[in-house]
């Protein structure tokens, strides 16, 4: 048995007759940049988050960037993120011209350490980026106190948790502005590059309207300079169609988790979900020891697994340059060599679940 990491030709085929209508509406009505297609899809993103604004954008990268370039990030300020994230998180604040300083990460949730954050704040610090990593929301409460005794800027990186939930709160609507991929893969994925600013601040929503657009509100007068990065009208219709399917896709993933959870817990450590959180499990990542050779013979069982993140940011070669050691960040370091992210998707049968279990349970046994 074959199974996918993530199984994009299945899902197709489950809303093939929607989505090929989408496609082709848009096409006729020539509807490729602007128009309804996309206010229809900002608006629905903004209502199923509970935010009042949704600014679709060219990706998840940018989405970020925006946000940092409309609370004025530049050259000479620094931007907290954590260690272990997507190069995403970083490249969006080094490309404002800001230094990166990473956090390093909890060693239950895998997200940023809010207890190490504030030794990190200096007299440039100018916003925060938390991540919403594996699709599980970072802890805010403390984070969003910390922004208001500092008054630093809060932007969520919310990539891979379109519906996750912190305390009553979906991830994107507890920080002022926050940031979504649509990516192909994500729990809601695009056909291409896509992505989502949300805020319940107009200023800011209309900010980052005009940054995305070349800095206008009208045709050819531009306030200022920004740029080109707009959700497409295809990618707008295509995530429409996905987005009623969204809540029962996510079910699907967590009935599956329950059951990795429930088969795996003796042998592997599977993922810390503390109260008052629903996980949406864009990523299942489980600890494992001997990670690399467990992960080898699941593959010669065609079992396709991943690791997110092989090399914590700050130990990648494009941030060589400031110079850290495995010692500045200890718990990102360690997880490198024994995080395994399991095939996890909403198209996985219960018999696709049970082969993983049982293959990843005799590989435990024999190595
Ligand atoms: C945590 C995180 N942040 C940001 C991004 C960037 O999103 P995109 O690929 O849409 O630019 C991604 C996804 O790729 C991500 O996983």
């Amino acid at each position: 048995m074959r199974i996918l990491f993530v199984d994009l030709k299945t899902q197709y085929e489950s809303i093939k007759e929607e989505i090929d209508q989408a496609i082709s509406d848009v096409i006729f009505d020539s509807a490729f940049v602007g128009g309804k297609y996309i206010k229809n899809f900002e608006q629905n993103f903004a209502n199923y988050i509970g935010a009042k604004y949704c600014i679709g954008v060219g990706n998840g990268t940018d989405a970020l960037f925006i946000a940092l370039k409309i609370f004025g990030v530049r050259e000479g300020y620094e931007v907290i993120t954590a260690a272990n994230s997507f190069i995403a998180t970083s490249e969006a604040i080094t490309t404002t011209g800001a230094k990166v300083i990473f956090v390093d990460c909890d060693s239950d949730t895998y997200n940023i350490d809010v207890q190490k954050i504030e030794k990190a704040i200096t007299n440039k610090t100018k916003a925060i980026i938390p991540v919403h990593l594996y699709g599980q929301p970072a802890d805010m409460d403390p984070i969003i106190d910390i922004g208001q005794r500092y008054n630093l800027n809060i932007v969520e990186d919310s990539a891979q948790a379109h519906g996750a939930v912190y305390k009553g709160r979906k991830a994107g609507t507890i920080a002022p502005i926050a940031c979504f991929s649509f990516y192909p893969g994500k729990n809601l994925g695009a056909y291409g590059d896509a992505g989502a600013i949300v805020t319940n601040d107009e200023e800011l929503a209309e900010k980052a309207r005009m940054f995305a657009n070349h800095g206008r509100k009208e045709k050819y007068e531009h306030e200022f300079e920004g740029v080109n990065s707009r959700l497409d009208g295809l990618q707008a219709a295509i995530l429409d169609v996905k987005l009623k399917h969204l809540e029962k896709w996510i079910e699907r993933r967590r009935s599956i988790t329950k059951i990795y959870d429930e088969e795996l817990k003796d042998i592997v450590i599977t993922p810390f979900v503390p109260p008052d959180i629903r996980h949406v499990y864009h990523l299942y990542v489980i600890r494992i020891k001997n990670r690399n050779n467990v992960r080898e013979f699941l593959a010669e069982k065609e079992i396709h697994t991943g690791i997110h993140y092989p090399i914590p940011l700050p130990f990648l070669k494009a941030y060589k340059y400031l110079e850290h050691k495995p010692a500045d960040f200890p718990v990102a370091y360690s997880l490198k060599d024994e995080i395994l992210s399991l095939p996890i998707h909403a198209d996985m049968s219960d018999d696709q679940v049970e082969y993983v279990i049982k293959h990843l349970k005799i590989a435990v046994k024999k190595l």
